[in-house]
């Protein structure tokens, strides 16, 4: 199945409201110049305080998301925000279980695997993030590390529509150090998930299911990570924190 290529940035805990309006003017006149073509998504997950903004300036073109989501509809959980709420505030996806979410706030599968299932329950596409460590990947744990991930993120809700669901892998080694995967290692790791997804949603799913790459991409690197026939796009940090380097970026599956 010919999958259309996803371009996300993941701005993390960057730009206020006034750098938001000022991204999306500049990324309105590149695309308005240079005419991504339109099988190419592009999207940007902006902080929570500035996802209305986004929403209002970003234009038709550009795919909002949400960075975080908490899996109950309301109630008692200061600081957290629901999925409803996100989609009121404009967004259409959120990225679920990032390395940092896992790492730095102590995230685990099983909460991962309730914020995918309320997020699509509430008609947000999940991005589910998965990846290995640098000592898992050196341990030869790859493979065992990605796929219980996948599909504890999954275990909760059935997809059976492959636009409903996204999967990103980040290894976490490559997550803002400049070190990325090789096309090559993106490639094993996304051909190996989308295996362990037919297993858990069938063929026909698992091959409309865009795999994004994260770790480090830029536009130097984006071209021969874009070709790999598994890569179906990117989740990209420090490199979407200005509209130029995310327009370049996307443009590099204008070949694929
Ligand atoms: P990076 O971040 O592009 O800055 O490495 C990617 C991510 O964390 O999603």
């Amino acid at each position: 199945m010919a999958r259309n290529p996803l371009v996300m940035g993941n701005w993390k805990m960057n730009h206020t409201r006034a750098k938001t309006r000022e991204w999306c003017r500049s990324m309105n006149e590149h695309l308005g110049e240079q005419q991504l073509p339109d099988r190419i998504g592009l999207g940007l997950a902006p902080p929570f305080t500035a996802l209305d903004v986004a929403a209002e300036q970003a234009g038709p073109r550009l795919i909002i998301a949400a960075q975080n989501v908490h899996w109950e509809t309301s109630g008692a959980f200061t600081g957290e925000v629901s999925a409803e709420m996100l989609r009121e505030a404009g967004c259409h996806m959120v990225i679920i279980g990032h390395s940092e979410r896992r790492h730095v706030f102590g995230e685990n599968d099983e909460r991962i695997s309730r914020k995918v299932a309320a997020a699509a329950e509430a008609g947000l596409v999940p991005i589910l993030c998965v990846g290995e460590t640098e000592d898992q990947r050196d341990s030869g744990r790859t493979e065992a590390v990605i796929e219980e991930q996948l599909r504890r993120g999954l275990e909760r809700r059935r997809f059976d529509d492959p636009h409903g669901l996204v999967v990103a892998y980040e290894p976490v080694w490559a997550i803002g150090t400049g070190r990325t995967a090789t096309a090559q290692q993106a490639q094993e790791a996304h051909s190996f998930l989308r295996n362990v997804l037919a297993s858990a949603t069938g063929t026909a799913v698992a091959d409309g299911v865009r795999l994004l790459y994260g770790g480090s991409v830029k536009p130097a690197n984006a071209a021969e990570l874009a070709g790999m026939p598994d890569v179906d796009g990117f989740l990209v940090g420090g490199a979407s924190l200005e509209a130029d380097s995310l327009m370049a970026i996307a443009r590099a599956f204008e070949a694929s």
